[in-house]
C-alpha cells in the first residue's frame, strides 16, 4: 500500500474539528443519561477510534461492547435491509439503555439492520450516534438521535474508515482523490 498523501484529495475535517465535536457530543450525552444506565455499542471496525475518544469524553459511568456484521449476498445493493451478525454481544442488553456507535452512516442499510436485530432483545431505549452522516446517500430512514457531521456525497477515509482497510489511523477525515476512487469499491 502507498502513502496515504497519494490517495488525498482534501482534509475534510481536521483533527482538532473532530476532537472539538467529539467534546461536544460527550458532554450532550452525559447531560442527557445523567443518573442512568448506559451501554455504548461499537459496530466493527470502522467506529473504534470514534467509540474510544467519545467515551473518554463522557463523565457517566457506562460499559461498553462490541459487535461485528457482514452484507448478505456480494453486492451492497442485494443486501438491503439484510446483515447477519459475524460476532455478537457479550452483555445482554435487556432493559438496558444502549446507544448505537458508528463512524459513518452512509445508505442507512447496516444501521437499520443492526437496529431490528437489536429492538428484538428488548433494550429499555435504543439510541444512534454516528460521527458522520452522508445524507444523500440514504436508502433506508433512520433516526440519529447524536450526528458529528453531516458530509457531502464524497468518498471519505481516515480516523476508523479504511481504504481496503488501511489509513484507519488518521487522525482526520480525509477525501479520496477522484482517480482513485474505482480502485477501492467498498470506500463511503
Ligand atoms: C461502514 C460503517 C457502517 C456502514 C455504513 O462499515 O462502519 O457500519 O459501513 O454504510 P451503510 O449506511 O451504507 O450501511 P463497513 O461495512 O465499511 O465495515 P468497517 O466498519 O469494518 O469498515
Amino acid at each position: 500500500m502507498n502513502d496515504y498523501s497519494e490517495y488525498l484529495e482534501e482534509i475534510l475535517i481536521s483533527e482538532d474539528q473532530l476532537q472539538e465535536r467529539i467534546g461536544e457530543l460527550g458532554a450532550q450525552i452525559s447531560r442527557d443519561y445523567e443518573g442512568q444506565d448506559l451501554l455504548l455499542i461499537c459496530i466493527l471496525r470502522g467506529g473504534v477510534l470514534f467509540l474510544t475518544d467519545l467515551m473518554r469524553e463522557l463523565t457517566v459511568p457506562h460499559s461498553i461492547d462490541f459487535m461485528a456484521v457482514s452484507s448478505y449476498g456480494v453486492g451492497a445493493r442485494q443486501s438491503k435491509g439484510q446483515v447477519r451478525i459475524t460476532l455478537d454481544l457479550t452483555t445482554s442488553i435487556g432493559g438496558r439503555n444502549v446507544l448505537l456507535v458508528e463512524d459513518i452512516i452512509d445508505s442507512g442499510n447496516t444501521i437499520a439492520s443492526v437496529l431490528e436485530l437489536l429492538r428484538l432483545r428488548r433494550p429499555k431505549s435504543l439510541k444512534v450516534c454516528t460521527l458522520l452522516d452522508k445524507p444523500e446517500r440514504r436508502e433506508s430512514e433512520i433516526p440519529i438521535e447524536y450526528r458529528g457531521f453531516e458530509i457531502p456525497n464524497k468518498f471519505v477515509f481516515g480516523y476508523g474508515l479504511d481504504l481496503d482497510e488501511y489509513f484507519r489511523n488518521l487522525r482526520f477525515i480525509g477525501v479520496l482523490r477522484k482517480d482513485k476512487v474505482a480502485e477501492f469499491a467498498d470506500a463511503h
